[in-house]
Parts: C-alpha cells; sequence; structure tokens
C-alpha cells in the first residue's frame, strides 16, 4: 500500500451556501437527537461531532453525503444507547438510593459485595471488568458495591463512594469488623468448575443470602458471559440487557474518570480527533509466553493491521484530511511504521508514542505492560471514544476499550493465514468483552456445562481470546 494521499483525491471546494444553511436549520433538531437521558449524558461527545462545532478543524473534504452519512451514524449511536440504557435507568435508580443508604445508614447498613483484588498480575484491561461485573452481581443481588482496586480509587470519580476502605470504616463504627473471622465475606468460590456451577447454575441471589458480605476476589475475567446462561437470572437478563450489551451500559454508569485525567484526555481529543477516528491497538510484546500463548513468529504483520484500518476508512468514503488513526502500541517500532503506511499526518497518538514506565505511589503497574496506568488508561479512554477499532486479539486492553465505547472491534488474529479457515482479522458481533479463561474452563466442565456455556448465542465471541491460538493452526 502506498500513501493513501495519493489514491484518493477529495473534493476540496466549499460547502455550497444551500448546504451550509440547510445544516444551520438541521442544528437545534440534531442536538436533540444526541441528547440521551441520565447516565448517558457524558457519551455523546463521544464521536467527533458533525456539526457547526467542528469548524476550527477547517472546513471537511469528505463528499457531502458522506457527511450525512456520519451524522446519520451519530443519531443511529445515541438510539444504541438509548435501547441500553433505558430499561436499566429504574434500576439504577434504586441502587443509588440503597448505596446511599449504605454510606449513610444510622444503624448497620445494608448487605455489601466487594471487590478486591491483591494481585500485581493485572493491567487495567482485567481490572475494570472485575469492577464492572461486581456492579451487575451488586444489582441483581440486591447489595451494595465496594471496590478495593487501588487503580480504580485513584483513577475514578462518582457521586457514590464506592470505596471499601471509607465502607470498612463505617462498618467498623457499627461494631461489624469485617475482617474478623466471624464476619470474613463470603468469597465468590473459584476454579472453572466451581465457578462454572455458582454463575451458570445456581441462584446466586439465594447462593450468597446467609452471607452478610460477599467477596469477589481477584476475578479478573468478565464473568458476566457465564451469568447470561443462568436459568435463575434469565428475566433479570432479559428485562434490564434485551440488547446483551452487559459491559457497555454498566461501564457508562461506574466508569467515570476523575477531572484531572479526564480533562487530558478531552483535551487530546480536541485537538487530534477529527470527523472519523479509526483506533489501532497493537500489542508485539506478550507472545512465547507460555506453550498455549500467542506465538510470536505468528503475530499479524503491521502491515495488515493497516490494510484492515484503511479499509476501514474507504467504506465510509472518508476523505484522508478528515480521518484519524490513534495508535496504542508497546513497541516504538510499531508507531514508525504505522506512520510509513498510513502517513505521518493521519496518525496520532498520546506521550510520544509510549510514556516512560514509572512506578506511581501506591499503584501497581503490572507485568509487561508499557508506559503507567495514566498513559495505559488515557489510551483506552480516547480508543473507546474513537470510532471503530482494528486491535490485537486476547487483549483486554483492546477488547475492553471497545467494550467501554459500545462497539464491536475488528480483532487481528495470529497464525499463518494460509487457509481461508485462518484469515488475519474477525469482527465481533457485539461489544461484549471476551471471557479469555474460556477455552481452559471449556475443556474442565462436563458436557451438561459446556452445553449450558453454549446456550448463549453469543458464546462464540466470548471464547476467542486467549489460548490455543497455535494448536489448530499446527494440525491443519
Ligand atoms: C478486627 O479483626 C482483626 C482480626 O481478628 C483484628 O486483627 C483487628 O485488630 C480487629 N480490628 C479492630 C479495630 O478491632
Ligand atoms: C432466587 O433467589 C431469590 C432470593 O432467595 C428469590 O427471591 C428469587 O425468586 C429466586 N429466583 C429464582 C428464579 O428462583
Amino acid at each position: 500500500m502506498g500513501q493513501p494521499s495519493a489514491e484518493k483525491p477529495g473534493i476540496s471546494r466549499p460547502w455550497p451556501k444551500i448546504t451550509l444553511t440547510l445544516l444551520l436549520l438541521l442544528l437545534p433538531l440534531l442536538a436533540s437527537a444526541y441528547r440521551v437521558r441520565g447516565v448517558s449524558a457524558e457519551k455523546d461527545d463521544a464521536g467527533q461531532e458533525v456539526s457547526g462545532k467542528s469548524h476550527h478543524h477547517g472546513p471537511f473534504h469528505s463528499h457531502g453525503s458522506v457527511l450525512q452519512k456520519m451524522r446519520a451514524m451519530q443519531r443511529l449511536k445515541a438510539v444504541e444507547w438509548e435501547m441500553r440504557l433505558e430499561p436499566l435507568e429504574d434500576l439504577l435508580e434504586a441502587y443509588k438510593e440503597r448505596h446511599n443508604a449504605c454510606v449513610n445508614s444510622k444503624t448497620l447498613p445494608g448487605k455489601y459485595l466487594v471487590v478486591r483484588f491483591e494481585d500485581k498480575d493485572a493491567g487495567i484491561g482485567n481490572q475494570l471488568p472485575s469492577v464492572v461485573s461486581g456492579l451487575l452481581l451488586a444489582l441483581m443481588m440486591d447489595r451494595c458495591l465496594f471496590v478495593e482496586f487501588p487503580f480504580f480509587n485513584k483513577f475514578f470519580d462518582h457521586e457514590l463512594d464506592f470505596s471499601w476502605k471509607h465502607h470498612a470504616k463505617r462498618l467498623l463504627a457499627h461494631g461489624h469488623n469485617a475482617t474478623a473471622p466471624e464476619n470474613v465475606p463470603d468469597r465468590i468460590p473459584f476454579g472453572y468448575v466451581t465457578i462454572a456451577d455458582v454463575w451458570m447454575f445456581k441462584n446466586m441471589t439465594a447462593y450468597f443470602e446467609p452471607h452478610y458480605g460477599v467477596e469477589m476476589w481477584k476475578d479478573l475475567d468478565w464473568s458476566a458471559a457465564l451469568l447470561v446462561n443462568n436459568p435463575h437470572h434469565k428475566d433479570f437478563i432479559d428485562t434490564y440487557f434485551p440488547t446483551r450489551d452487559i459491559f457497555a451500559p454498566l461501564a457508562a454508569f461506574i466508569l467515570k474518570i476523575k477531572p484531572k485525567y479526564d480533562k487530558k484526555i478531552k483535551d487530546f481529543k480536541h485537538k487530534n480527533f477529527r470527523l472519523f477516528n479509526i483506533g489501532m491497538q497493537i500489542r508485539r510484546r506478550k507472545c512465547n509466553g507460555d506453550e498455549n500463548e500467542l506465538l510470536c513468529e505468528l503475530r499479524p504483520t503491521i502491515e495488515s493491521y493497516c490494510t484492515v484500518a484503511r479499509h476501514i476508512q474507504l467504506t465510509h468514503g472518508i476523505h484522508d484530511n478528515d480521518v484519524r488513526f490513534f495508535l496504542a502500541a508497546d513497541e516504538p517500532e510499531t508507531y514508525t511504521q504505522v506512520m510509513n503506511i498510513l502517513g505521518a499526518d493521519r496518525v496520532i497518538y498520546t506521550d510520544n508514542g509510549i510514556a516512560p514506565t514509572s512506578s506511581e505511589k501506591g499503584v501497581i503497574n503490572s507485568a509487561d505492560n508499557p508506559g503507567t496506568l495514566e498513559s495505559a488508561l488515557q489510551d483506552m479512554a480516547l480508543m473507546s471514544q474513537c470510532n471503530d477499532l482494528v486491535m490485537t486479539v486476547a487483549s483486554s486492553f483492546g477488547y475492553v476499550a471497545a467494550a467501554w465505547g459500545g462497539y464491536a472491534p475488528v480483532h487481528m488474529v495470529y497464525g499463518r493465514h494460509k487457509y481461508s479457515q485462518n484469515p488475519y482479522f474477525w469482527r465481533a458481533v457485539s461489544s461484549e468483552p471476551c471471557y479469555w479463561q474460556a477455552k481452559n474452563m471449556m475443556r474442565e466442565l462436563d458436557a451438561r456445562a459446556v452445553n449450558q456455556f453454549r446456550s448463549n448465542p453469543v458464546w462464540m465471541q466470548y471464547t476467542q481470546c486467549h489460548n490455543d491460538w497455535n494448536l489448530e493452526e499446527e494440525s491443519t
């Protein structure tokens, strides 16, 4: 692929007056279409708005019909968010009341669920699903959620106080020592077979009923993938998550970045985003780690990532002037390579590529992840606000970004790509994150449990992440 700018001449004449007038007339209408009630409010600025507000970026070069399509897509997105959030509104309102009652109670407050982690081995792509799963369970089990992730408490803010440390103190003031042996919260069991048994077969509300406190400890996966199959909770899922996007609407409620960090994200976006922004998450490290894992020699090429990203641009008819490729990679060479292929002025990134790794006080940076937690959060949030994403398969950093943004990303697949059974990309059918333990879990489950897991129409998507990438390829 050559320099893209040479391939597709744009229409650079200014918009005819009539288009401008029409646009001005339509603005108030569009603005009201974007407005989504309640928790979705902050999603309104998710994409670069196709409106007068973008004039500081200069005139668009894309064709008028392309701009019309972009506006239609923004409306579609707003409607999609409305569809996901509306069923949850009353439940979340009721939750806020319950939570405030837990926090302000004059007597021993209502039952709680605490999400915790004491491991240095997980990045934000694993911690965020854990927090969101915790919210899901707290909603389902009528409990108050508290969180003890240093990362979450440092970077996220909420009108509700989710801090477990604060709550443990409150409990103590009510004479309840949560670490005393008789009060230690009941841990949601571990190990694939028991995980599956509890999340897919038990009435979890009844199962944990006898316990005042429940602890979700080190559950660093998207366990909602199992809950969807649970007959006891079918009504709950059907009622509140009819589209089966579970992560996206709950994340919109609970993942609110502190203004101090969010300002940097907004500033970057304002300066660098254009009409259409394609995230590119390229992981080159984390291969050859263990025998079941990805092999470095089977990594998709940088060219193939660029081909897919460029193809997405072309399918939307976007002029080179109006597209930006937001790159988050873990090796410096990747930045140079992508800029060479897609054009240096169209590739954008934070921190001059990779922020220097630093150990932030009180915050753990996980094994072999580049940059700082802050730079990782910034990249993930920006990816979540892109219009599309081309990501490295099995990377929770990528699929959690897409889940947060509420859209289905393209996964770049490892392999030799010699057969049509092994294409180098696939696109997910929903925004839901992967359940990365799925393949190992399914190997250990009996036929009844495997069938139960497969009864979920989205099960295939939930399994396409870790493990086994190389085995089938080699046996072909
Ligand atoms: C709470 O219980 C733990 C474990 O028994 C004990 O070590 C700790 O001192 C107790 N805290 C208070 C404030 O009583
Ligand atoms: C699950 O358990 C709760 C609490 O015991 C109960 O209220 C609910 O009806 C049960 N749900 C089903 C589907 O059995």
